[in-house]
């Protein structure tokens, strides 16, 4: 995914627009580019690496009244200057970002002969807009559109009108406002000053000018853009005392679990569903990517233990080409911390044209996927900036805790829900009460690392492992512990160190065969526990305590995650790396 600004108004400073950027800068970070207009020229500035690059070959206080910016996350060619954005066609009449991907980049890239200097689909696109001679750039934008398949929000600038921006969207988000100075574009509405801003709809085009905003489908009929009013305006981020956003956002889990469970009252869940959304329901199918489909495999492990009705969780990106059967009784879960992953954006589609019910579990009120289902679950996270999901992950788990206890009262059960809640405030005071000091003094040096566990330990370790690699880059897997036998020990080595979650007593006898079959292949073990003693710790068995007591079983995977949260920052900070923008990876993947 990438980010996108544009800005056409009074007479600015660039550094407005670089700024406004900078904002989208979890989008992704491997390049970026401005180009604008400053009065007497057109001006494009790009370079690859971070924003902090981009930044030394620009004047700041230079002053523009109309440009376009993007910071990219490269997904199609390389990280090299020539695919960076924006991209210009071959006269120089043409430029364009993208957010988004061409599926048939290449089929039109043969059929009109087009030349490029670097390999992305996004300066074919500029480039076909060069071939065509007739109409107007607006109509030759909708019969380029025409021809694309995929997702896209375009922003393009023709060098010889320097008071226009053209907008281009489909499945891609692109939103825009208009401030005091003029009028700005974005990707993300965070960026916007005001709480009002409207977007397009797919297969919109349209163009922005100081005065004048024109949206039309693609028959070129004029149309009024959708306006939304952006709720959660006040809470958009900083990172205050802290060095990085992650940190901050890892210690904001407790207070966001209050927070949950505040607003998550009976009354509350009842007004969201209207009426019993378990009525016929047969099997409950959770659908999300990364730490999102991890928090979706805890809701359906708390689903199948308290309703007994079958309970999934589902990869997006596998989801559609796995030839799944969809019921008329299965409810459908989609969960995503931004609302916008394509992946899982695509699943809700095809569900709700299959005529499923739906449920959105998300932090972005405003997000797309939100729009797409009547009945949205909000996970009350606040913004979360770093890239690796930490307090969100936790908050869609705290989430699917809850929901499980009303859906249990749906079907009958007599359960004191508010008591139910009760134990999740518990874990968020363990949580608070972690030792960070320690768990800072668990340096993982080597050069494979192996999260395993049991159960709903191994769903724990899912997420662990993941958030490790992401940002120390180690090496990292994860097994389900008795998986551990039928292939991964044979990778087991001195060179390895093996990290195993327990938090149930029953399943220690178990879990210790692992201990034993990890060391008798001289792999290192670190067993973090919730009961002390349990582990006979030696030079290649160590043991970590985690103070659980009075926590339910179902609520210590919370505990358990954050430990891990913590571990991987830690390690990360240790190895010198940033772990708010980690490499190849982006705060929400919005291409299939
Ligand atoms: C990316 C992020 C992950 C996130 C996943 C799903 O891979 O780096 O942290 O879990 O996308 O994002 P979503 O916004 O749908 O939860």
């Amino acid at each position: 995914m990438c980010g996108i600004v544009g800005y056409i108004g009074k007479e600015n400073e660039i550094s407005t627009l670089f700024y406004g950027l900078k904002k989208l800068e979890y989008r992704g970070y491997d390049s970026s580019g401005l180009a604008f207009f400053n009065g007497k020229n057109f001006k494009c500035v790009k370079s690859v690496g971070n924003m902090d690059r981009l930044k030394t070959k620009l004047n700041l206080s230079e002053k523009f009244s109309c440009g376009i910016g993007h910071t990219r996350w490269a997904t199609n060619g390389a990280v090299i200057l020539e695919n960076t954005h924006p991209v210009i066609s071959q006269s120089g009449e043409w430029i364009l970002i993208h957010n988004g991907i061409i599926e048939n980049a290449e089929e039109l890239k043969q059929r009109y002969k087009i030349e490029t200097l670097g390999n992305t689909d996004s300066e074919i696109v500029a480039n076909l807009l060069e071939k065509k001679i007739a109409g107007s750039s607006l109509e030759k934008i909708r019969d380029v559109c025409s021809e694309l398949k995929g997702s896209w929000a375009f922003l393009i600038l023709n060098r010889n009108e320097e008071n226009r921006i053209y907008i281009a969207k489909r499945k891609s988000p692109i939103y825009f406002c208009d401030s005091e100075s003029g009028k700005l574009i974005s990707s993300d509405p965070i960026c916007f000053p005001s709480k009002e801003y409207f977007s397009m709809y797919d297969n919109n085009i349209g163009f922005i000018e100081k005065d004048k905003i024109a949206v039309y489908d693609a028959n070129l009929k004029l149309i009024s853009p959708k306006k939304y009013i952006f709720k959660n305006k006040e809470e958009l981020g900083n990172k205050g005392k802290y060095e990085h956003f992650m940190l901050k956002e890892i210690k904001e889990t407790p207070e966001r679990i209050n927070k949950i469970c505040e607003k998550y009252t009976e009354d509350y869940l009842e007004k969201i569903f209207k009426k019993n959304i378990l009525s016929s329901v047969k099997f409950i199918k959770i659908i999300g990517c990364g730490s999102a489909y991890h928090s979706g495999l805890m809701g359906a492990y708390y689903f199948r233990k308290n309703l007994r009705i079958e309970s999934e969780a589902y990869l997006a990106s596998e989801y559609k080409s796995s030839r799944q059967v969809i019921n008329k009784d299965d409810l459908f879960i989609f969960v995503s911390q931004s609302g916008e992953t394509a992946d899982t954006i695509e699943c809700l589609k095809m569900v709700r044209r299959r005529g499923a019910k739906t449920i959105v579990l998300t932090n972005v009120l405003e997000s797309s996927m939100a729009k797409l289902s009547s009945v949205v679950l909000p996970i009350y996270a606040g913004p979360e900036i770093a890239v690796a999901s930490t307090k969100a992950y936790s908050c869609q788990v705290a989430v699917f805790y809850i929901l499980t206890k009303y859906f249990k009262k749906l079907l009958g059960e007599e359960i004191d829900f508010e008591k139910e809640k009760d134990k999740l405030l518990v874990a968020a005071e363990k949580i608070s009460d972690l030792n960070e000091e320690e768990i800072q003094n668990i340096s993982i040096c080597c050069e494979k690392v192996f999260f395993l566990g049991k159960g709903k330990d191994y769903i724990t370790s899912l997420e662990a492992s993941l958030k490790f690699k992401e940002i120390t880059y180690i090496n990292s897997q994860c097994c389900p512990i008795g998986e551990l036998k039928h292939g991964s020990l044979a990778v087991i080595d001195d060179c390895s160190k093996s990290l195993i979650f327990l938090s149930s007593k029953k399943l220690g006898k178990k879990v210790l065969n692992g201990v034993h079959e990890i060391t008798s292949r001289k792999g290192k073990v670190l067993v973090i526990s919730a009961f002390q003693g349990l582990v006979k710790t030696s030079d290649k068995v160590e043991s970590y305590f985690l103070n659980c007591r009075g926590l339910s079983s179902e609520t210590m995977p919370l505990v358990f995650t954050v430990f891990a949260q913590y571990l991987a920052y830690f390690n990360c900070i240790a190895r010198n790396l940033n772990p708010d923008q980690p490499r190849n990876l982006a705060k929400s993947v919005t291409v299939e």
